[in-house]
């Protein structure tokens, strides 16, 4: 199962950042092992990660294959007798947390904690126990409990925190223990367009539809639309677009008197509405369309920059 799930988390597109680090904890843990049975002293080192990006870029995906890779390595040990409730990742939530009642959150997440023995703590938006109700402080107390456990179950649990960069500076902040205790922050950047367009084809193939040039080619338009808009969701609008255009296929499709494998299969152009583009004037469709192009010819400068500048530290110059 671990091989699975390592070799999942591999297989998906970009998402370079989380997969050194999680490369860098397995080799840790592994020479670590090897020092020990040399009799070499070991220094404990924090497993606790901090993941910062925008929605839709897959931290939720990170932590959960990550939590089912370090329980099935046994990276992270359950030392309690009964563990017969350990869950390689469990997810908490803000709102599933507090309660009114004094004394219940810090409960709810001693619970967490213990159900995570072996795996992954997962807190996401942790930033929204900063501040809200003053007059319990039940935020602030939650984090301390937070602080205390992380500690209490260091080599057991392995808490990872996502959100917002800006909000989860606001986070560490909260408590005078908490940055400390994360060893790394990751960051998970928005994806580019020709990222989203690999993620799409993984997951038509993941989902056993396959798209002709005609689709690809508007689902990269559409993306350089829809990704300068507000609230735009990276890898999760991309599997919005996908999900709207297996509707629309199904519609066409519904219409054929036989249909073939071929047919059932293939996803073409005309299933992606291109709705967006009809409500806009013929003026800013030129402006959109100019600014991809500009966008498009800066991506490549900046490629070639990088490559030259990389080929010169390469040759040794
Ligand atoms: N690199 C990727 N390759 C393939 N699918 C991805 C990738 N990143 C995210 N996704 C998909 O996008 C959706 C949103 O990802 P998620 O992990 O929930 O993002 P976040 O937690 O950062 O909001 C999920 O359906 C996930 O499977
Ligand atoms: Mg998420």
């Amino acid at each position: 199962m671990a091989i699975a799930a390592l070799k999942q988390l591999g297989e998906l597109p970009g998402m370079i950042n989380v997969k050194m680090q999680v490369e860098q904890i397995i080799q840790l843990k592994k020479i670590s092992k090897l020092r020990e049975q040399h009799g070499l002293k070991n220094q404990s080192q924090s497993n606790h990660l901090v993941f910062t990006g925008n929605p839709g870029t897959g931290k939720t995906t990170a932590a959960r294959l990550i939590g089912e890779a370090f329980a099935a390595l046994g990276i992270l040990k359950s030392s309690d007798l009964d563990d017969s409730d350990d869950l390689p990742f469990v997810e908490i939530h803000h709102a599933d947390v507090i309660s009114k009642y004094v004394g219940d959150s810090e409960k709810t997440i001693k619970a967490k904690f213990n159900q995570a023995r072996g795996g992954v703590l997962f807190i996401d938006e942790a930033y929204a126990f900063v501040g809200g109700d003053q007059t319990h402080k039940t935020g602030e107390k939650v984090i301390a409990s937070i602080v205390q456990l992380m500690e209490d179950l260091r080599d057991e649990v392995m808490v990872i925190a996502a959100g917002y960069s800006r909000e989860m500076d606001d986070f560490l902040d909260s408590n005078p223990g908490l940055r400390s205790r994360f060893s790394n922050t990751v960051n998970f950047p928005d994806y580019s367009v020709p990222d989203m367009i690999q993620i799409a084809q993984k997951m038509l193939f993941d989902q056993e539809y396959q798209a002709d040039n005609d689709y690809m080619n508007s689902l990269a338009n559409r993306l350089w639309l829809e990704k300068d808009k507000k609230g735009f969701g990276n890898a999760r609008t991309v599997r919005n677009i996908i999900e709207e255009s297996i509707r629309m296929h199904s519609v066409r499709i519904s219409q054929l008197d036989a249909p073939t494998r071929e047919d059932l299969i293939l996803l073409m152009g005309i299933d992606l509405q291109l709705n967006v583009q009809d409500t806009l004037s013929e003026k800013e469709k030129l402006q959109k369309a100019m600014s991809q192009i500009q966008a498009r010819l800066l991506e490549f400068e900046l490629r070639e920059i990088v490559t030259k500048s990389s080929n010169r530290t390469f040759s040794g110059s």
